[in-house]
């Protein structure tokens, strides 16, 4: 039987994000565990990363575990040929997990079928980014007391941004609304309005970035445009600087309201919102580390 991996946030039903979630708020109050000794836990990025990197390994050695891999794929034997299929069998052979971030849209899930050992989707492409998910639903909780019947406003680059498909997979059995702001280059993608229809999420699409959208908002969630998933760079010019938020935008939003960003930053959130109550993007960074350890735990059947 092949090993629970963590590919897709659908991969995770209600009660497994439940569960997950109430982990990662143990590991907020007490990150320092021994939970991992005796554990490698490989890092696999063929794409470039701060966060999700950086946190995952800061989440495994908090937890007493090693870390195993590469940062750059240029200092991998898949610059001489090899194949992600011998790449993953390798690694299992030597990890007992597997964090794998790779330009290819369904990379993970092919890893995750031929692998010995869980598979940790770090992004694949602009398909998915789970643990992301992971981490925003649970800043999200930590922010609004609850993911139920919340109004997300999502705006930026809905095409490519694979944190937006999954955050409105992830909260799609919590009775969300969403608004997604979006020029129209960058859409969100026929199949996730299928999801919204499928489930009864209401949601509206807007292409200027609306007072309404903004004040009507629990969480108001800004994306960059992914310039590395554009084939064409003057239709990234043409579209890059799309929205900005500035802080006096704020001004007439809901007390409650979060302003999340998965990062990095480019031009979209103006410096000027940094010092705002509402801003929570750094915060949200750092939950990072306890989603992720949170997540590792439970493929590994581990029990804080
Ligand atoms: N949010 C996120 O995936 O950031 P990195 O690309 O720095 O890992």
């Amino acid at each position: 039987m092949k090993p629970k991996s963590l590919v897709d946030i659908g991969d995770y039903n209600k009660e497994d994000i439940l569960r997950i979630l109430k982990s990662a708020k143990e590991f907020k109050n007490n990150p320092n565990l021994d939970l991992l000794q005796g554990k490698v836990c490989a890092s696999l990025f063929f794409e470039p990363s701060t966060r999700t990197r950086l946190s995952f390994e800061t989440a495994v050695n908090r937890l007493r575990g090693r870390v195993i891999g590469f940062s750059d794929s240029a200092t991998s034997s898949s610059t001489k040929g090899e194949s992600l299929k011998d790449t993953i069998l390798m690694v299992g052979n030597y990890a007992d997990l597997i964090i794998m971030r790779h330009h290819l849209e369904g990379s993970a899930r092919y890893a995750s079928e031929v692998s010995p050992v869980p598979i940790i989707n770090a992004g694949d492409g602009s398909n998915q980014h789970p643990s992301q998910t992971m981490l925003d639903l649970f800043t999200i909780y930590e922010t609004q007391g609850t993911l139920d019947n919340l109004t997300i406003t999502i705006v930026g680059d809905l095409k490519y941004g694979r944190a937006v498909h999954s955050l409105i997979q992830g909260l799609s059995d919590f009775n969300p609304i969403f608004n997604f702001v979006a020029p129209d280059e960058m859409r969100i993608p026929e199949k996730y309005k299928l999801l919204c229809d499928k489930k009864s999420i209401k949601y509206a699409e807007y292409i200027d970035f609306a007072p309404e959208a903004i004040n009507s908002a629990d969480i108001l969630y800004m994306t960059r445009v992914q310039r590395e998933r554009f084939t064409d760079l003057m239709e990234y010019k043409k579209v890059k600087d799309s929205y900005v938020l500035y802080n006096d935008m704020l001004s007439e939003s809901k007390p409650n309201l979060k302003v999340l960003h998965p990062l990095p930053r480019v031009t979209e959130i103006n410096q000027d919102v940094d010092d705002n109550p509402k801003a929570y993007y750094f915060q949200q960074a750092e939950n990072g580390v306890y989603a992720r350890q949170a997540i590792m735990c439970d493929l590994l059947g581990i029990k804080i």
